[in-house]
């Protein structure tokens, strides 16, 4: 090999090393899941966690970790000052025969920046065309480029001075975990919904009620995880066309994953949740049902100033408008106060976990948070609430 191209994964045999892309906030939370996964070597890192596993470790977090939008196998790292550096160090990195020959479909995507290199999508130009012209070269041939469903999603991130190149192992964000079809105003994304659970600690021992619960994401990803329902049981992976692929060793991790669900059979404390748009209320039910947990929720229609908790102490988890995207602000204070009324009066010794995306709105609950994690939702600057109700 060249000097200067560090390759960090053999083809056969040698750790994984990989990084989990995560949603800003839940560096930590993502850290603590592939630990638990059995991950050696985590380390957060800004929107992301660097780990190392084996090939089954890398398997298990496709089907079981609910916090990643993607996981990144690091093909090769090289010092990369220029688009000539990287077209060199890319045409290097690996044996491509192996990976990339012209038969196959590919898809590059790109993050960051190094000089010269300030626009991802002509860094990504730069990785096609040197990967189709070292094929031209030794096959006479080139591979095409498929960026729906590409056999191979290779992904490049540059800064510091160096390059990384990655395979992307499910081709696709894994936050889209296929149960929600439907979707109310502004809905939670399905690995931040379940990040901010994981951020509370519930861990279905006691109740846990959303009243103002929209298409109902934040008690789907927490019945789901309560119930072991894997979120990546069900669907295909781009992994799964890599030529390394082993399918008795993918069987064998869809069986301790499916194994996972057969094992919680305890009866569910309840699981409420309050929303006020009959039809946003039908998709939460539809979404419930496809995801595996519509007995799991009590989902009920109405306003949250009536909201009957069951009997607790339990942990509310909500995310009311906060007048970004979906209506005003002035308008949204009187729904804030009347909610801190509300849980004042019945919900005393409860917790509360609140996704606010304004702080002057918040103020009207008339409440001392706890606790305040920052957290993006979708490009918006929130925090994660904690208040304990008195
Ligand atoms: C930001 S959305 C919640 C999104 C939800 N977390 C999800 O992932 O789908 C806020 C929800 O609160 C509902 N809502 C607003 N005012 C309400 C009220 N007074 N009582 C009950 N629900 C209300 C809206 O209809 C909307 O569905």
């Amino acid at each position: 090999m060249d000097a200067g191209v560090g390759i960090t994964e053999p083809i056969n045999g040698g750790p994984i090393h990989g990084v989990a892309v995560v949603p800003p906030g839940l560096e930590n939370a993502a850290a603590s899941e592939l630990t638990a996964l059995g991950c050696r070597a985590v380390s957060p890192l800004l929107r992301a966690v660097r780990f190392q596993s084996d090939l089954a470790g890398f398997y298990r977090l496709h089907l079981q970790a609910r916090l990643p939008f993607r996981l990144l196998r690091q093909l090769a790292h090289f010092p990369c000052s220029s688009k000539d550096e990287l077209y060199d160090g890319v045409q290097r990195a690996v044996d491509w025969s192996r990976w990339l020959p012209p038969g196959t479909s590919f898809r590059v995507d790109a993050t960051g920046t190094a000089p010269g290199l300030n626009h991802s999508h002509y860094s990504a130009l730069q990785v096609k065309n040197a990967l189709v012209d070292l094929q031209r070269q030794q096959w006479g041939a080139r591979s095409s480029v498929d960026l729906d469903d590409p056999d191979l999603a290779l992904h490049l991130h540059l800064g510091g001075g160096e390059a990384n190149l990655s395979l992307d192992g499910s081709g696709g964000s894994l936050h889209r975990r296929g149960y929600r079809a439907a979707m109310g105003l502004a809905p939670l994304k399905e690995n931040l919904a379940a990040g901010l659970i994981a951020l509370t600690g519930w861990d279905g021992s006691v109740p846990l009620a959303d009243p103002l619960c929209g298409s109902g994401t934040l008690l789907i990803e927490a019945a789901r995880l309560a119930l072991g329902l894997a979120p990546g049981l069900g669907r295909h992976f781009a992994l799964e066309r890599w030529p390394d692929f082993d399918p008795q060793l993918w069987q064998q991790e869809r069986q301790a994953a499916t194994a996972l669900a057969l094992a919680s059979v305890d009866p569910l404390p309840p699981i409420v949740g309050m929303e006020q748009d009959p039809a946003v209320l039908e998709q939460a039910r539809s979404n419930a049902k496809a995801g595996g947990v519509a007995e799991a929720l009590d989902l009920r229609l109405g306003d949250c100033r009536d909201f009957q908790p069951p009997a607790g102490p339990g942990i509310l988890v909500c995310n009311p408008p906060y007048g970004e995207r979906i209506g005003e602000r002035d308008a949204l204070e009187p729904l804030y106060a009347d909610l801190g009324r509300m849980m004042k009066e019945r919900c005393s010794g409860w917790s509360l976990w609140l996704l606010s995306g304004n702080p002057e709105l918040t103020g009207a609950l008339k409440m001392k948070a706890s606790r305040r994690i920052p957290i993006s939702n979708g490009g918006i600057d929130c925090r994660w609430l904690h208040y304990e109700i008195r």
